[in-house]
């Protein structure tokens, strides 16, 4: 029987998940489905639980139900646990396991699709929301000289930096909260919005000159055209520019290897999508 996985949301219409899990599934000759669900935004557990009764394997999960999906696992990964929210879940017997993949994607994308590795690199990270969570641990195991977290709520920022600092992770790395306006002056090697301010076409108040020579600017959101945060990094001479979708492509292969145990080749899919 053809094994059934999904990505459940509120909206979901326009998820590019299945065109990714289909590629994949081909390439490695996987029998598989994976479909959008979409679920009321008061009814994710409901949706999950029918899911699971139909047979469902496992399901990612987006917006706006990733905190849900971590409240309702059984069992949690390092990444989900320290990002408190999940996007990819297996359904083994009756238990829910849940992961996190999206930051663990960002840094593969940043280092092996775009061959910067943030090691021993100044790093800006921008919002203190849950999108900045998610992916502080995998940028502390990529092991930063330093990683600054800046948000417009300060004290997101200062409390984010501050619960992290006695990570084993963070060992290498100088870390702290600052606002917008305290990074004058300073140049980043790397730079990344993790704010959702690209959403509505808004710009992080960022003091001009952050970007050093030779700096990546990334912005996990993607859509066409360059984002608001990209097309500054462009006039502000950002060495190199890239959207989120290198991210999207490579946390749907993480979550495709912990459900199938199996890695797809990620850049053909990107490649693919790239010319949609
Ligand atoms: P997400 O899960 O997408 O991270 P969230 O938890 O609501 O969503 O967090 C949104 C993040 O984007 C926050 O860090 C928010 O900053 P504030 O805490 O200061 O509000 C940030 N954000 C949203 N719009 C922004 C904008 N126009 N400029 C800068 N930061 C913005």
């Amino acid at each position: 029987m053809t094994d059934r996985y999904a990505v459940i949301g509120n909206p979901v219409a326009h998820s590019k998940s299945p065109q990714i899990h289909a590629m994949f599934a081909e390439q490695s000759g996987q029998d598989m489905s994976y479909e959008k669900l979409l679920a009321p935004i008061d009814g994710f557990a409901d949706t999950i639980k029918t899911f699971i009764s139909e047979g469902g394997r496992g399901a990612n999960v987006t917006l706006p139900f990733k905190l849900e999906a971590y409240d309702l696992a059984d069992d949690l990964s390092a990444f989900a646990r320290h990002a408190r929210a999940a996007n990819t879940l297996g359904f083994i017997g009756n238990q829910i396991h849940a992961d996190n993949t999206d930051g663990a994607g960002l840094i593969r994308d940043i280092r092996d699709n775009l061959a910067f590795d943030p090691e021993g690199k100044r790093v800006l990270l921008m919002g203190a929301g849950g999108a900045a969570r998610g992916i502080l641990l995998p940028l502390l195991e990529a092991r930063p000289a330093i990683l600054i977290i800046a948000n417009r709520a300060v004290d997101k920022a200062l409390r984010l930096a501050q619960s992290n600092q006695h990570q084993p992770d963070a060992s290498q790395t100088v870390l702290s909260g600052h606002a917008y306006e305290d990074l004058s002056g300073q140049h980043f090697d790397l730079v990344i919005n993790a704010t959702s301010s690209s959403i509505s076409d808004a710009l992080p108040p960022l003091p001009d000159g952050v970007f050093a020579p030779g700096s990546l600017a990334y912005d996990i959101m993607y859509g066409k055209g360059l984002t608001s945060f990209l097309a500054f990094a462009e006039q502000q001479n950002a060495h190199r520019l890239a959207d989120g979708l290198g991210m999207l492509v490579e946390q749907a292969a993480l979550s495709f290897h912990i459900w199938r145990g199996v890695r797809p080749d990620t850049r053909p899919v990107i490649t693919a999508l790239r010319q949609d």
